[in-house]
């Protein structure tokens, strides 16, 4: 068993598996060189050749725990021919959504389109960068998918206005959602994937009385499913006011927090392991004050089964000798 399934299925406390989420990206020379010749992000996803190699890029570097498979959780809606784009400087923009035609998908249709991302993971979990190491798959959770296909680009702050006119299509999105989201995890699962993480990006934009509909009861019910295949599975709702319900509700096997919540508290409240949590700016800072914010994390969750993370992914203008600096300082502590 690798160091982190360790500690999110065993609950070890006394070990310190690192991974970082967005671990592969801008901030390596080595990715930017490849997606300079390969403007068509979408296209560089479904190429599982790129993105192997680009999956254990920072594994060649640092000495992390785990791969996380180069992937986007758009990935979903396009498998639903949903049009997705990312424009430089804009984000990801999505085309018009037909909600007949995506819930009369069929599953192979969907499979196929998305056949690359499952490569991509066999070619992943055989390599011999990720010996003892774990490969972790993932999804958008139904809210942030939801927001994402509804509202067409990033919300930044804000959903448009009208977002919750149309219940009646939030129902029918929610519904194709949930089955499409299961046979996506399936897929990574039945190809190597050996933990999953759900990233809920938007959690924060939703009041209290609406979690039920949109959060808590969309991904209790793909956590169920997971949890059923046997495989361990992350949830991070970021920007959730109260991870102390959210866990009571979904029992995730393990909780990945954000950098706005505290720490103390956390250790405090919640039983399950956690992951995460550092503010990613502390790696634009020097290495002394980054060294004290990764070890503030590693004492306070010193009795606790914890798996190192930054509270969201790591920023494009991250130096990755820092990134060296932070990882080393994980496996020295
Ligand atoms: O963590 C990893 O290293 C694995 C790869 C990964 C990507 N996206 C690659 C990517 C993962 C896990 C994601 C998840 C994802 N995608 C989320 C959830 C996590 C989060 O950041 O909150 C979200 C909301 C998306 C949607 C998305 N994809 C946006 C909003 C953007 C544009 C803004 C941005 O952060 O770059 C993307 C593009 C994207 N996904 C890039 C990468 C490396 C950058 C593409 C580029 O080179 O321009």
């Amino acid at each position: 068993m690798s160091p982190i399934e360790e500690v999110i299925v065993n609950k070890k406390c006394n070990i310190n598996p690192i991974w970082i989420m967005r671990q592969a990206g801008r901030y390596l020379p080595e990715f930017r060189k490849i997606r300079q010749q390969n403007p068509d992000f979408i296209k560089l996803c479904l190429n599982e050749k790129l993105s192997s190699e680009i999956t254990l890029q920072p594994l060649k570097r640092f000495s992390l725990d785990a791969a996380i498979i180069f992937s986007d959780i758009l990935m979903l809606p396009y498998g639903l021919n949903q049009n997705v784009e990312f424009k430089k400087d804009i984000g990801p923009l999505l085309g018009n959504l037909e909600p007949e035609e995506i819930s009369n998908i069929e599953e192979i249709e969907f499979v196929n389109k998305l056949s690359p991302v499952y490569e991509l993971i066999k070619l992943v979990s055989n390599s011999q960068f990720t010996k003892n190491k774990a490969t972790i798959g993932f999804v958008g959770a139904p809210w942030t998918l939801l927001v994402y296909m509804l509202n067409k680009k990033s919300p930044k702050f804000n959903l448009n206005e009208n977002f919750f006119e149309d219940k009646h299509l939030i129902d029918k999105v929610l519904k194709t959602l949930d089955k499409f989201l299961k046979i996506h995890i399936r897929n990574q699962i039945d190809c190597g994937a050996q933990v999953i993480q759900i990233f809920d990006s938007w959690a924060g934009l939703l009041k209290e009385k609406d979690l039920p509909y949109y959060i808590y009861n969309p991904t209790l019910s793909l956590v169920n499913y997971i949890k059923s295949l046997k495989v361990p599975v992350i949830c991070f709702p970021k920007g959730i006011k109260n991870y102390k319900n959210y866990c009571e509700f979904i029992n995730p096997d393990t909780i990945c927090i954000d950098y706005e919540v505290d720490p103390l508290k956390i250790n405090k409240e919640i039983k399950i392991p956690v992951q995460g949590g550092m503010d990613p700016k502390f790696l634009l800072s020097d290495k002394e004050n980054l060294k004290k914010e990764v070890i503030k994390y590693l004492d306070i969750f010193k009795d606790h089964p914890y798996v190192f993370n930054l509270g969201h992914g790591v920023l494009p203008e991250t130096d990755p000798n820092m990134m060296d600096y932070l990882v080393k300082t994980v496996k020295d502590y």
